[in-house]
């Protein structure tokens, strides 16, 4: 393991310790996590509840095929999706066993069997070529160390014709939020450089995939392709 990915996996473990605080901030569901949401983010309720729904809408009400969500973090945004696909095969993968375990709770609490979690780095996928219908990514590119090894595994993992969907922090849209990645997301090692701009993330996805759709809420990228 490198050290950047160590410096990750650490930040990860103690925010793992914290998922409540995690959760607050992403779910707007404590007085903590919603300033930071309107602070940082630049977010009210109607523009958070936006990115999320826009970020999923490829995922359709009757899935039943194979799904796989990396990274599933806490599965704070995914769980209560799952419980309402009952029929499809789903598989979960974070770096953070930490991060994991609050997310096999959650699982385990809502009555869901048909998920699947396993820990691995998203840079080297323990699954064969053409294993999924669709690989989600919500909140991951920002986040991982090798990029390029990122977009390459859930490229290959996919069947061809699958939708590789999700969302993750773009640079240049909201000046505000690109100071506090600058300025803390970065330094504490939750996210890493470099970034995504809206434009080139649209050309590297139209240099791979077809159908290509990128759009911003806030400094939200939100992307949906079919290999
Ligand atoms: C901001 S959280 C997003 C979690 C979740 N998808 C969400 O939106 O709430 C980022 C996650 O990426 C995971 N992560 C970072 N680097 C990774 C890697 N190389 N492989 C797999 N997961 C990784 C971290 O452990 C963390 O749980």
């Amino acid at each position: 393991m490198t050290d950047r990915h160590q410096e990750i996996q650490n930040s990860y473990k103690q925010l793992g310790n914290m998922a409540s605080l995690y959760d607050g901030i992403i779910t707007r569901s404590t007085v903590i996590g919603k300033i930071m949401d309107n602070v940082i983010w630049g977010l009210d309720e109607r523009l958070a509840a936006r990115w999320v729904n826009e970020a999923l809408v490829p995922i359709s009400e009757d899935f039943k095929g194979s799904l796989l969500e990396v990274p599933v973090g806490t599965g704070v945004l995914t769980m209560p999706l799952y419980k309402s696909l009952p029929e499809a095969r789903i598989t979960c993968l974070d770096y953070s066993a930490d991060m994991m375990k609050a997310a096999e709770k959650r699982a385990e609490v809502l009555g869901i069997n048909n998920v699947k979690f396993v820990q691995g780095d998203v840079g080297c996928l323990p699954f064969d070529d053409s294993s999924f219908d669709i690989v989600l990514s919500l909140n991951g590119f920002h986040a991982f160390p090798d990029k390029k090894a990122a977009f390459s595994e859930t490229y290959r993992v996919l069947k061809p014709g699958g939708i590789f969907c999700g969302c993750f922090y773009i640079k240049d849209e909201f000046r505000r939020t690109d100071w506090f990645v600058k300025h803390m997301y970065v330094p504490k090692g939750f996210f890493t450089a470099p970034f995504e701009s809206q434009e080139s993330l649209r050309r590297r996805l139209e240099g791979m995939y077809s159908q290509v759709s990128v759009h911003a809420v806030n400094a939200e990228g939100i992307f949906c392709c079919i290999k």
